[in-house]
């Protein structure tokens, strides 16, 4: 049972019904009973409590999934909070761990760490099963490694050996994952500080990790008849750099072959879909052979390529496997989810003139939003203060790219290729063709425009056009019936500085 005690100053007094007991902080699978109703007979007969600890917290998602911004989570004192409610008593005292509101995404391990430990001194104490599922509820949010298990054991009030018999399956597969992030970082030209950051771990481990030419014999397994889904799984590896280092030493043209991706020669790159093998499933996902092409025709190995909204990683991921060195920027980067370590968090605003890329591109290729298209999705990723430019005004829309093509002109090099991808973008898809506004219109001609105006030289207009499959039969007899022109057209521009 808890301490009651009489003398306790609460230095705060908050509303019961404004705190909400976080299942995944607060360590007990359950709340005891009978604990509760040993301190409503308290409560009754005067006794006082002392504070339950609490922490206000912004960017929390509830239970149910809703993304509440400001929480005050219950940190210690879930029995008297529920003893509280159950009395219908207004005010409870509390203290507040930080005296700032924290950042819940951020500070998971942190919170729970001391919920943690708070509860291991007092009350009903963690039964040793709690404690095994904070110690791995704490392994698997720290996919960094950062708390060690001697730590662990401190909190936790246990040996350090059951934390290790606890989480060492969670570790083992951790450590795999996170060198071969490393693996993929150094491949893709992060320098040994900026990986060290990036993971946490020493420049010395780091650089030893980079330099593990020992990766496995991915021929051998390929020999015994085994897949390569099956052979980036038994390495715990993601299926890109798999391929990756299987085609590594190999020239452009083989690796083409070897992915089964015929060469084209002329102009017209025609993908039906996407190869499912590279880059995430994202919104506006685009062909990795769109990008090999790219990469083939206007780069060399060992190129640096700029990829400012890299969405799903497409990008990155067909610069591993064709080895160019790549930086990839978005303002949804997927890191915090350990997903997408490449992809570095930028909100693109080219009149603040930030360029976060830290040397000067071979190659920038720039796939934006296609104006209004898939704007739902890219908002969903977007905040108000750092929003998508699918959400701007047509003229802000164009402006920005104004900004930014000249904001890449000054920042690149004299041989700096361009490629810009982009579809045109009609405000009048029920409209029959004769009886279209010009004026609502973004097509490619605008933006050849804007790369004209900001001193580029458009060298090559790629007609890479989508799929008209999408359509039903019938979609397509009305279309035809109202006379309305259907655009399925998208363009990679290729331009060169006009020096
Ligand atoms: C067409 S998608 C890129 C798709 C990517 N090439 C792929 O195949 O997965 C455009 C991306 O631009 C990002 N974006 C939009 N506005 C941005 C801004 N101002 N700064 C950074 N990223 C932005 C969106 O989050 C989205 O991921």
């Amino acid at each position: 049972m808890e301490r009651l005690s009489n003398k306790d100053n609460p230095l705060s007094g908050s509303d019961p019904d404004e705190l909400t007991w976080d299942k995944f902080i607060y360590p007990r699978g359950a709340v005891s009973q009978k604990t509760i109703s040993a301190y409503v007979e308290a409560l009754e007969i005067g006794a006082q409590f002392p504070p339950i600890k609490i922490q206000r917290v912004f960017n929390y998602t509830d239970a149910n999934g809703n993304k509440i911004t400001i929480a005050t989570i219950i940190l210690d004192g879930v029995h008297r909070w529920s003893a509280f409610k159950e009395m219908g008593i207004k005010e409870i005292a509390a203290v507040e761990w930080k005296d700032t509101s924290l950042d819940y995404e951020e500070n998971k391990i942190a919170l729970l760490l001391e919920s943690a430990q708070s509860n291991i001194s007092h009350g009903d104490r963690l039964s040793t099963n709690d404690k095994k599922r904070v110690a791995r509820d704490i392994a698997l949010s720290d996919p960094e490694c950062s708390v060690r298990e001697t730590a662990l054991a401190e909190k936790l009030g246990v040996s350090q050996q059951s934390v290790n018999l606890w989480i060492s399956d969670i570790r083992a597969r951790q450590r795999t994952s996170r060198d071969s992030t490393i693996i993929r970082l150094g491949r893709l030209g992060w320098t040994q500080d900026k990986i060290s950051d990036k993971v946490g771990l020493s420049r010395n481990r780091v650089c030893e990790i980079v330099g593990n030419t020992n990766i496995g014999n991915i021929d051998t397994l390929l020999a015994q008849g085994h897949d390569m889904e099956y052979i980036a799984a038994h390495y715990q590896m993601d299926l890109a750099l798999t391929w990756a280092i299987r085609l590594h030493g190999k020239t452009d043209q083989e690796k083409f072959k070897e992915l089964g991706w015929g060469l084209r020669t002329w102009d017209q790159w025609n993908f039906n879909e996407c190869d499912e093998r590279f880059g995430d499933d994202w919104p506006g996902r685009i062909p990795a052979q769109l990008i090999a092409h790219t990469l083939f025709y206007f780069t060399k190995p060992n190129d640096l390529v700029l990829d400012p909204m890299a969405g799903g990683g497409v990008v990155p991921d067909t610069c591993l496997l064709f080895e160019r060195k790549c930086q990839a920027f978005d303002l949804a980067a997927q890191d915090k989810q350990g997903k997408r370590p490449e992809i570095e968090y930028h909100h693109w605003d080219p009149k603040k003139e930030t360029w976060p890329v830290t040397k000067k591109p071979d190659l920038i290729f720039f796939d934006p939003p296609y104006y209004t298209k898939k704007k739902k999705e890219y908002e969903q990723k977007a905040n108000e203060d750092t929003p998508s430019i699918s959400s701007y005004t047509k003229k802000d829309y164009k402006q920005f790219f104004k900004d930014f093509f000249t904001l890449a002109y000054k920042n690149a090099k004299p041989t700096t290729t361009l490629a810009f991808l982009n579809a045109d973008w009609r405000d009048f898809e029920s409209t029959p063709a004769a009886e279209e506004k010009p004026d609502k219109a973004i097509t490619i001609f605008d933006y050849h425009s804007l790369l004209s105006e900001t001193g580029w030289k458009t060298i090559h207009r790629i007609e890479c056009p989508l799929s008209s499959e999408r359509l039903t039969g019938n979609q397509v007899q009305k279309m035809q019936d109202k006379r309305i022109l259907g655009t399925i057209g998208r363009t990679l521009l290729i331009a060169k500085k006009n020096i």
